[in-house]
C-alpha cells in the first residue's frame, strides 16, 4: 500500500514536471517570436476537420448494432458477464491505476469468498457450454503419449438434433433464432483478468494459486505437462527433457553440451520471472503472499503451452479484450506474424515487447522494471528459433502424407483439407499457415461484437495443443471441425467431418 502510493506520488510529480517543461518549452516559442498565445488557445487553433457524412452501421446491419449493449461498470475485482460478447464501445478511460481500491486484507478477503461462488458459476456456464464428460480418440495421443479427447463436446442448441442439422441454417436464421453454439469465451474475471494458470501447474508452482480464480477447463482437455520438447538442432535426441519439467533449476544440466552459449543465456531468461501487472511483489496481486512474477515458459511450458490464459493487450477497455489460451512456441521460426492480433514480426522483437503490463506502461512503471536490453531479448530469441514441431511420421517433405503410411481415412481427409473443405486456402506450407490475419466475420452468426481479424495460427503439431481457437472455445479437434464447416458453409457429411478429423491427428 505504503509502496505504490509512494510510486503513483512520483508518478503524479513526474508528470508535473512534464508538464512544467512542456509550459516552459512553449513560453520560449513565444519569445523566439512565434505569436505568443496561451497554450490551451494554441492547441485550439487547429481544430481538426469534421467530414458531414457518417456511416452508423459498418455493414453490420442496423438491428445488429441495437442489439449490444454498453459496457456495465466494474471495478477492479467486481465480476463481469459470462457473455461480455453482447457487450461493446467504449469504456470510461484507457488507463488505470496501480493502487488497489481497498487495503490488501479486505482485498484478499473479498476476493477468496467471491472466488467459492464465482467458480461454482464458471463451472455451471461451461458445463452448460460443454459436455466434458467424453471419450479419447482410439489410437490418438498427444506427442508425449496423453491421449487425444474426442468430441465434438459442444453442447447444441435446444431444438438442433445435430451439428449437420444446424449446418443447414442460414447465418441469419442462426442468429436471428440464436443458434450459435461456438460463442466467444470469456475470461471469468474480466475486471481484473490477467494470467490463469491450468490446475497441473498451479500443483507444481503454488505461488502462481490466484486468490480470485482458477481455471475454467478440466485437465483431459488441455495439453500434457509437462510436454515433450524438440530441437531443430537434434532431431536424433526426439524429446530433450526426459520428461521432465524444464526450470532455472535444472536447464543447466539438462542442455551443456547441447545448445550453443547463447541460447543457453536465452533459455535462461525465458525461465526466469520477472513482474507482471497482479503477480508481484506489492500489494497489487492476485495471491496471498509476494510473488516474484512470472516467466515466459511459466505458460509457454518447455516452449510449448499449458493452455494458461489471459486478455489480450492490445484493446481497451479492459471487458472488450479478448480472451487469448497460450500458444505453443513450436515451429515459430517460421511465422513472421506473431499473436492473435499485434503482428509482431519477429521472435526477439517479441521478446522485447511482451512486457507483462497488459499494454500498459503506467503499470510497469509501479510495479518493477523488466530491463531486457536487447541483447537479451535477442538472446531469448535465439532460442525460440531452435524449437521444433514434433515429430509427424506419417507427413512427407512436401507436406503431403505418405500414401504407404497413412489410412483411407486420413488420405481421403487430405483431400478434403484441400479441396472441399478449403482448409489449405489459409494453412499452408511447412507450418500450414498463410501468415495471415483473416477476418472469420463470425458475428454472421450471432448478434454480438465483432472480434475482427485474427492470424491463421499453424496446424502443424495441432494435435497436442488444445483447447483451440484463439480464446479456446473449441475443447477438441471435432469442434474445430464443426466450427469451420459451419462458418465457411462448407456442407460436409459426418464422415468427412471424421476423415478430416482423422487427417489433423497426422499433422
Ligand atoms: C499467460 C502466460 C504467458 C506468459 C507468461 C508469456 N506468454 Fe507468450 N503468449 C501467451 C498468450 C496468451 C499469447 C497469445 C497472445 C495473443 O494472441 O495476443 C502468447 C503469444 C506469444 C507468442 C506468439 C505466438 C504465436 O503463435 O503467435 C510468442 C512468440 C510468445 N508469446 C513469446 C513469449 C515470451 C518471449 C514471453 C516472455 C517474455 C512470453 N511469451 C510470456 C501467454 C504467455
Ligand atoms: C479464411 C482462412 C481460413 C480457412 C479457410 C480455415 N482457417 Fe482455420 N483458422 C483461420 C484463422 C484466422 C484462425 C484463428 C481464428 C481465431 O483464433 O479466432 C484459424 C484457426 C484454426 C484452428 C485453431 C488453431 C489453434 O491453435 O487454436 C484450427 C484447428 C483450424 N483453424 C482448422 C481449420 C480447418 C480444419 C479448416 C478447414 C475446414 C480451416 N481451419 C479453414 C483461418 C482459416
Amino acid at each position: 500500500m505504503k509502496i505504490s502510493r509512494v510510486l503513483v506520488t512520483q508518478l503524479v510529480g513526474v508528470g508535473a514536471v512534464a508538464l512544467g517543461v512542456g509550459l516552459f518549452a512553449g513560453k520560449l516559442l513565444a519569445a523566439k517570436g512565434a505569436p505568443s498565445v496561451e497554450p490551451d488557445a494554441y492547441l485550439q487553433q487547429s481544430p481538426g476537420a469534421v467530414r458531414s457524412t457518417q456511416a452508423s452501421d459498418f455493414g453490420l446491419g442496423p438491428s445488429h448494432v441495437s442489439k449490444l449493449k454498453a459496457y456495465p461498470p466494474a471495478g477492479k475485482g467486481d465480476r463481469t458477464p459470462l457473455d461480455l460478447w453482447r457487450y461493446a464501445g467504449r469504456g470510461k478511460s484507457s488507463y488505470t491505476s496501480p493502487t488497489l481500491p481497498v487495503p490488501f486484507d479486505e482485498w484478499l478477503i473479498k476476493n477468496q469468498k467471491q472466488k467459492v461462488k464465482l467458480m461454482e458459476d464458471v463451472t455451471a456456464h461451461m458445463q452448460g457450454r460443454f459436455d466434458f464428460s467424453g471419450t479419447p480418440v482410439e489410437g490418438a495421443s498427444m506427442s508425449g503419449g496423453k491421449p487425444v479427447m474426442r468430441g465434438p463436446v459442444t453442447r447444441l442448441p435446444k431444438g438442433v438434433a445435430s451439428f449437420t442439422e444446424l449446418a443447414t441454417l442460414s447465418a441469419d436464421e442462426i442468429r436471428q433464432r440464436g443458434l450459435f453454439p461456438f460463442l466467444p469465451l470469456a475470461h471469468p474475471l474480466q475486471s481484473t483478468a490477467h494470467m490463469v494458470f491450468p490446475k497441473v501447474w498451479t500443483d507444481a508452482h503454488p505461488e502462481h494459486l490466484r486468490i480470485d480464480v482458477d481455471h475454467d477447463f478440466p485437465d483431459a482437455y488441455l495439453p500434457e505437462f509437462p510436454p515433450p520438447l524438440f530441437l531443430t538442432t537434434h532431431k536424433e535426441l526426439g524429446d530433450v527433457t526426459d520428461g521432465k519439467e524444464i526450470t532455472v533449476g535444472n536447464y543447466y544440466e539438462i542442455f551443456d553440451g547441447l545448445l550453443t552459449p547463447e541460447q543457453m543465456e536465452g533459455l535462461k531468461e525465458l525461465l526466469r520471472p520477472t513482474p507482471s501487472t497482479w503477480f508481484n511483489q506489492t500489494q497489487h496481486r492476485v495471491t496471498e503472499k509476494p510473488s516474484a512474477g512470472v516467466s515466459c515458459l511459466a505458460c509457454h511450458v518447455n516452449g510449448h503451452t499449458n493452455a494458461a490464459f489471459e486478455l489480450a493487450p492490445d484493446s481497451r477497455p479492459n471487458l472488450a479484450r479478448l480472451r487469448v489460451d497460450t500458444p505453443s512456441l513450436r515451429g515459430n521460426y517460421n511465422m513472421m506474424q506473431l499473436s492473435s492480433k499485434r503482428s509482431i514480426r519477429g521472435m526477439d522483437h517479441f521478446a522485447e515487447v511482451e512486457e507483462y503490463f497488459d499494454g500498459d506502461p503506467g503499470m510497469q512503471q509501479a510495479i518493477g522494471p523488466r530491463g531486457a536490453q536487447r541483447s537479451v531479448t535477442n538472446r531469448m530469441g535465439d532460442f525460440n528459433a531452435i524449437i521444433d514441431f514434433p515429430p509427424a511420421p506419417k507427413l512427407g517433405p512436401l507436406e503431403r502424407l505418405f500414401a504407404d503410411k497413412a489410412s483411407e481415412s486420413e488420405l481421403r481427409g487430405e483431400e478434403l483439407f484441400w479441396g472441399k473443405a478449403k482448409c489449405g486456402q489459409c494453412h499452408y506450407g511447412p507450418a500450414f499457415t498463410d501468415d495471415y490475419m483473416h477476418d472469420l466475420q463470425v458475428e454472421r452468426f450471432y448478434p454480438g461484437r465483432p472480434e475482427g481479424p485474427i492470424k491463421t495460427f499453424a496446424l502443424r503439431g495441432i494435435k497436442d495443443s488444445p483447447p483451440y481457437l484463439h480464446d479456446g472455445r473449441l475443447p477438441t479437434l471435432d469442434d474445430s471441425v464443426e466450427f469451420f464447416n459451419l462458418i465457411l458453409e462448407l456442407g460436409l457429411s459426418g464422415q468427412e467431418k471424421a476423415d478430416l478429423v482423422a487427417y489433423l491427428l497426422c499433422l
